[in-house]
């Protein structure tokens, strides 16, 4: 009997309906539950995405309750406060926790086997908040990190260059927020290194790719000050991510994972190029990095070491 793979979204605000419509699309899951704490606002979602169902992949959307999580595959976490103009993703850290205690209770009760992703701000810090309070094996508590920067990354260097952003490969690694750090060592398109190289004749300029990079790491602000929030990208990257856990692709994505010695980092999670599959982070391949990128991927870690030793669980 080919198995129903359900999936939950806790949180039915601007960036889980954009996941569940996305997933919705691409038919990824026979059902999806939405859960808010606003009953009505997961009713309403679930209405709406309903009524796209002539039209898509016969994707089952209702809301509910954690109750109706039983034997759910995933469980994306999305709820929380947001940033607000010129915020930082890590001024949400205390209000966010305290949700979070109380959701992951629930789920550990109604969804023990479920894999979770977690998409809400700081969401290094609350991956670990997570695997700290559940009793499921942290490889199965995953954040989306630099998945989306990453993303991001690509779209601009795609842009750049003029090539489809599913031809450049580029990390974005560490904290997904400020302390970010691109991999420029091993950016590539199409299998050509893109430092000090000319590429569709367009040469590497350090300064230009600094200010793209600082254009992928202060997207949230720019996006936030033009509509309030962001939605979308994350969506979509929230989609690849489960994928690659439905089908066990073990696919390499950098997200957010308890580093346990790679990179010579431990105790915190930050976002490395991790194995994905149906069990959650299934291992790691870590391409070298220079001096300058281990550096400040140290220094990644400790903004985010420091933001762990702000909260006590
Ligand atoms: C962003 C949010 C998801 O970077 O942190 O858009």
């Amino acid at each position: 009997m080919i198995q129903k793979r359900r999936i939950g979204i806790i949180g039915a605000g601007h960036v889980g309906v954009a996941a569940a419509y996305a997933i919705f699309l691409r038919g990824l899951a026979s059902e999806i539950v939405l859960i808010d704490k606003d009953g009505d606002r997961a009713d309403g979602e679930a209405m709406d995405l309903t009524h796209g169902q002539a039209f898509g992949e016969g994707v089952r959307v209702t809301s509910g309750d954690y109750g109706d999580l039983a034997n759910a595959q995933v469980v994306i976490i999305t709820a929380g406060v947001a940033q607000q103009p010129g915020e930082s993703r890590l001024a949400l850290l205390n209000r966010n926790v305290a949700v979070f205690e109380e959701i992951v209770g629930q789920l550990d009760r109604h969804a023990p086997q479920a894999v979770l992703i977690i998409a809400s701000n700081p969401v290094d810090i609350l991956t670990h908040v997570t695997q700290t309070l559940s009793r499921r094996d942290p490889h199965r508590i995953i954040g989306t990190g630099t998945l989306l920067d990453t993303a991001r990354f690509r779209a601009l260097l795609g842009q750049h260059y003029g090539v489809d952003a599913r031809s450049v490969h580029a990390y974005i690694l560490g904290e997904h927020g400020d302390s970010e750090v691109p991999l420029w060592s091993s950016a590539s398109i199409g299998g050509v290194r893109l430092a000090g190289q000319t590429v569709m004749g367009i040469p590497f300029d350090h300064a230009g790719m600094q200010t793209l990079f600082e254009a992928v790491r202060d997207a949230a602000y720019a996006i936030i000050a033009r509509k309030g929030y962001t939605n979308t990208a994350i969506g979509t990257a929230i989609l690849r991510l489960v994928a690659a856990i439905l089908d066990d692709r073990k696919s390499v994505l950098p997200v957010s994972r308890r580093v346990t010695g790679e990179y010579g980092l431990e105790k915190v999670c930050l976002s490395i190029p991790s194995v994905i599959g149906r069990n959650g982070v299934e291992g790691a391949i870590l391409p070298p990095l220079d001096a300058e990128e281990d550096r400040r991927l140290r220094a990644s870690a400790a903004v985010i070491a420091r933001g762990l030793a702000d909260i006590s669980l």
